[in-house]
């Protein structure tokens, strides 16, 4: 993504905090994955979506109209050493000529620097509650502040939420971000299909796991967004089954639902389709009531819609169509205002996407639903979970159909980001047997 991206996102934060504040976020933390083995490292989405730094062990602090320098980062030294084992780093000078920081300074002198620039300031952003040594570090620093009160010195009197302020602006994606999330989706989609068509009776789920994770790395999705679902038969059930350790079997479903992360973007996409290649009459009676919940809901996907409405069209044709299957039984206005779709209907309609697979952006805004904008990505992913019971019907058990799709609210509409993969059940099965 281009420097520039990035510079006018700081801009844009700076303009909002105004003089007289300063604006500090920590970098990720590197997290370990056993004894002295890391997990691989990711940096934080806000820290990412400001400064572009992918080191762990930074700093950045933005202090809007500050004469020597808006923009500081502090990170890690070069260290011949240290470099020759773990790779290079930008260092002080990298992290002002590519990063494009005013001024940079080593991590190990923050303690030194940092209450210096809070002391001016009367308001401090930045986003609390997610590191706790960070927030430790920042209480740390204001109590130094408060300490030295008698030679004159005021320490912030304002504390913001910095992280809510990033999350509004991550929600609106620029062109660049499109494109980003355009390609994540892409090689999303053609990991789904290659699954579809490796996809037999006999194998383990975690062989497709493997072809997945393939697709997404020759691609260039170096990580998945999330950790990849492959649930077939029962295990579907289960929401976010990640074990992915049983054998697939013929006249089984299997639901896949993954996401690819592309240049910190994510994509997040579930296909439900036979094992075998073809679905049986129940398995396909529920897709189509699937799909047409998910239809219901596009309906009310555009501009000035109210996030909620896509929800509530779907559990109006959930309630509808269970009944006809005679899996919910009573009343229609009954068992809606009573919510009995949710025992099949366990989750909400979608979320938001972006650089986070649930992007944390608000969904209400002084207490009602936010109405959907262009530049906004979300999921539409209406799914019938039906476990085993004696009181449903045994042709009913362990079918769990999900479908996700991904859409960009336009001017005019949506726009179907994920449409190029098969979706109906005509269009799975002619995709499964090669047609
Ligand atoms: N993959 C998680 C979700 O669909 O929300
Ligand atoms: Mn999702
Ligand atoms: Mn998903």
């Amino acid at each position: 993504m281009d420097k520039t991206e990035f510079k006018f996102r700081r801009e844009e934060l700076m303009d909002i905090m105004g003089k007289g504040s300063i604006a500090i976020l920590s970098a990720a933390p590197m997290q370990i994955r056993s004894h002295d083995v890391h997990y691989p490292y990711r940096q934080d989405s806000n820290f990412y979506y400001l400064t572009a730094f992918p080191e762990p062990d930074a700093l950045a602090v933005f202090i809007p109209e500050r004469e020597q320098g808006q923009y500081i980062i502090f990170c890690r030294e070069n260290d011949p050493y240290e470099e020759n084992w773990h790779g290079k780093r930008a260092g002080l000078e990298g992290a002002c000529e590519i990063y494009g920081a005013d001024d940079a300074f080593p991590i190990t002198d923050i303690d030194d620097i940092v209450p210096g620039l809070m002391e001016s300031c009367k308001s401090l952003y930045y986003p609390m509650g997610y590191y706790p040594d960070f927030d430790d570090q920042i209480m740390g620093w204001m109590n130094q502040l408060r300490r030295r009160a008698r030679s004159g010195i005021v320490a912030p009197t304002e504390m913001v939420a910095l992280d809510q302020i990033l999350y509004e602006m991550r929600l609106f994606k620029s062109d660049a971000e499109l494109e980003a999330m355009r390609t994540a989706n892409d090689i999303t989609i053609r990991a789904h299909k290659r699954a579809m068509r490796f996809c037999r009776p006999g194998l383990y789920e975690y062989e497709l796991e493997a072809e997945i994770k393939h697709e997404f790395m020759r691609h260039g999705s170096r990580s998945p967004a999330f950790p990849p679902i492959v649930a077939s038969g029962e295990n579907a059930c289960t929401f976010h089954y990640t074990k992915n350790s049983s054998v697939l079997k013929d006249g089984d479903l299997v639901l896949i639902d993954i996401g690819a992360e592309f240049d910190y973007y994510a994509s997040d996409i579930t296909r439900t389709f036979p094992i075998n290649g073809h679905f049986t009459p129940a398995q396909k009676t529920i897709y189509e009531l699937v799909l047409k919940t998910q239809q219901a809901a596009f309906k009310q996907i555009g501009p000035g819609k109210p996030w909620n409405a896509a929800n509530e069209a779907a559990v109006e044709v959930v309630t509808q169509e269970l009944i006809k299957l005679g899996l919910l039984v009573g009343k229609y206005e009954t068992l809606l205002e009573e919510e009995a779709y949710k025992r099949f209907f366990v989750s909400r309609i979608g979320h938001w996407l972006g650089m986070d697979v649930h992007e944390p952006s608000n969904y209400k805004i002084d207490g009602l639903w936010r109405e959907l904008e262009p530049g906004i990505v979300m999921t539409v992913e209406p799914g019938i979970y039906i476990s085993a019971s004696e009181d449903i019907a045994e042709e009913w058990w362990n079918i769990a159909i999900r479908i996700e799709d991904n859409v960009l609210i336009t001017e005019s509409g949506y726009d179907l980001l994920t449409s190029a993969l098969p979706r109906t059940v005509a269009e799975i099965e002619a995709f499964m047997a090669g047609i």
